[in-house]
């Protein structure tokens, strides 16, 4: 099992490089959206994306896959991929999205890779064999930086704005400073390579967010137990961070009484 998920760890790489090759070319001529909800989008990218990355997966292992935009099903060794996370930073033309690509056996996330090419960086995690950001070993910040905290806070009408509301007063309140920037999987990635100090969304999907998590356990990092119940299928709340503030953040996302 091993050797087969170290050939799986070396063509994800390989894979998120081509994905974000195409990705990078389709952003030239983006076409018509797709309005998913009134604030949510797909582009022809996202699709064209998720199909080449489906095909490779099938050609060379034949493997389950989930996706952000054809969905899928869960199985004991499974992809799963957002072809673009952080669409909406796709269509406005800045540079920061990437493709996503994680992958689950026996319930461990197994390998995380994230290509930004617009950012021209590519963030790689294999369970046990640390993090790295260009080929380069990643770290959590563990507040080195000796300034508040700086979390990010990934948001979607999933879940009541009120709630966001609180979070954002009660982080303020305890001194963490936050940032929205429109990537769940950057913004985890950020939190690996010591950019941030978390990455904190009341839901997500998990094609967002596998690949940024194993990059923060990786990288030293916490994270919260986001696979508990149906999180691989239908998502769940998210707090990736340095380990210095976990009940901070903890204590600022618990629901209102
Ligand atoms: C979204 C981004 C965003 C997060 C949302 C996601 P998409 O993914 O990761 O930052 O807050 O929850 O849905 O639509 O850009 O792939």
């Amino acid at each position: 099992m091993t050797d087969t998920l170290a050939a799986r760890h070396d063509f994800a790489i390989a894979l998120a490089r081509e994905a974000g090759a195409l990705a990078l070319d389709l952003r030239r001529r983006l076409g018509a959206l797709e309005a998913k909800n009134p604030m949510d989008y797909a582009t022809k990218a996202d699709h064209d994306v998720e199909a080449l990355i489906r095909e490779r997966i099938g050609e060379r292992f034949g493997d389950a896959v989930i996706g952000e935009e054809d969905g899928g099903v869960a199985a004991d060794l499974v992809w799963v991929v957002d072809p673009i996370d952080g669409t909406v930073n796709y269509i406005h033309g800045t540079p920061r999205w990437c493709v996503s690509i994680a992958l689950v056996a026996g319930g461990e996330i197994e390998s995380g890779v994230i290509n930004a090419p617009d950012e021209g960086r590519l963030f790689t995690a294999r369970r046990g064999g640390g993090a790295f950001l260009n080929g380069a070993p990643a770290q959590v910040s563990n507040l080195r930086h000796g300034a508040s905290p700086v979390v990010e806070i990934g948001w979607s009408p999933r879940r009541p704005i009120e709630l966001y509301g609180t979070l954002i007063r009660r982080l303020i309140g305890d001194g963490i400073e936050f940032r929205r920037l429109g990537s769940g999987a950057l913004g985890a990635a950020d939190t690996a390579s010591g950019l941030n100090d978390g990455y904190v969304e009341l839901h997500i999907n998990a094609w967002d967010i596998l690949a940024g998590m194993i990059l923060v356990r990786e990288a030293g990092g916490w994270t919260s137990d986001f696979l508990a119940g149906d999180g691989l299928t239908k998502g769940n709340p998210i707090i990736v961070c340095t380990p210095e503030i976990v009940d901070r953040i903890s204590a600022a996302t618990a629901e209102p009484q």
